[in-house]
């Protein structure tokens, strides 16, 4: 059994596939480019993927027939063409659960900086600027009494309110169903126009798809609260990265709080240059235990399909 791991994974996932079968590897911390990604995953039985990796035609072609399973490291999985696995007969997993605590803090950490200006107050120190603790010193924005709005109201966007109710925050939501598991914090439905139009934060979490890319527009920017704050751990393409920039630089929002980037690694100078946002680099997964967990669910998903012929519970085609 052959392995195909597009980057470094924990070391308990690693010993684990070697139970199983044989490991190969790209070790390094950049993005592997296609070439070596397309050489690393001929004659493999399972490939781990990346967000980065884009997984089609021509990477289950560069594999071989024998490929069964490609377990992407992400619970986001808009970078693998499902139906193309699915037409080859090769199972797709995700890593749904094991992120969602992980995703939220930063999110909060996100809204909370933002709003409090926590990064300008930073720089404001390292250059040393002489500064007095004045009334009307570098004020930010309370949340409590304000609403964040949720875009996507699954399993981040629920822990994501969780938190804003601690905070003293009201919650309302946007999604395709109303959501009615038990367990689900309280939180009124709207739609997508209401909720920008009404909402002191807005924070999406919904995944990339045909009808999401560039949902956050600029007209949908624009109908947004100037005193508002837009906060993004999904994936960059929701938003239209060029109206974001010019929205934080025209005052149609107040600020900005973003991990992910429309065409990431690169960030929208626009938005480097703007005062009013705090950019993190795709950090929402970014701990040691979450990863440590992602990990750990790829593999077992891999075991699942190649050793015991079953379909695992986290398989999305
Ligand atoms: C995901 O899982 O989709 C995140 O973007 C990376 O953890």
């Amino acid at each position: 059994m052959l392995f195909a791991v597009t980057n470094r994974l924990p070391a308990s996932a690693v010993a684990m596939l070697r139970e199983a079968g044989k490991v190969r590897s790209d070790e390094r911390e950049t993005a592997i480019p296609r070439p070596d990604l397309l050489a690393l995953v001929a004659g493999a039985d399972a490939v781990l993927t990346l967000l980065g990796d884009r997984v089609d035609a021509e990477l289950l072609e560069a594999a071989g027939p024998q490929l069964r399973c490609v377990a992407n490291v992400a619970v986001g999985y808009d970078n693998v063409d499902v139906e193309a696995c699915r037409r080859r007969g090769v199972v797709v997993t995700n890593t749904p659960g094991v992120l969602v605590d992980a995703t939220a803090d930063l999110a909060f950490a996100l809204l909370l900086g933002v709003t409090r200006r926590v990064r300008e107050g930073d720089a404001l120190l390292r250059d040393r600027t002489p500064w007095t603790w004045s009334m009307s010193f570098m004020l930010g924005t309370g949340l409590q009494g304000r609403r964040l709005g949720v875009v996507g109201y699954g399993r981040i966007g629920q822990a994501v309110a969780r938190r804003a109710l601690a905070f003293g925050m009201s919650v309302a939501y946007t999604a395709r169903h109303e959501v009615t598991e038990p367990g689900a914090p309280p939180a009124e439905r709207l739609p997508l126009g209401e909720l920008l139009a009404t909402s002191g934060v807005v924070s999406l979490h919904c995944p990339l798809t045909p009808e999401t890319r560039h949902l956050l527009d600029r007209d949908a920017l624009r109908s947004m609260r100037p005193d508002a704050f837009l906060v993004n751990t999904s994936r960059g393409p929701v938003v239209d990265e060029a109206a974001l920039a010019e929205a934080l630089r025209e005052g149609w929002i107040a600020g900005a709080g973003l991990d992910v980037f429309e065409h990431e690694p690169a960030v929208h100078p626009g938005l480097l240059d703007a005062p009013n946002v705090l950019l993190t680099p795709h950090l929402g997964s970014a701990t040691h235990e979450t990863r440590e967990a992602m990990g750990m669910l790829c593999v077992e998903a891999l075991r699942a399909v190649l050793l015991e012929g079953q379909t695992p519970p986290n398989a999305v085609a």
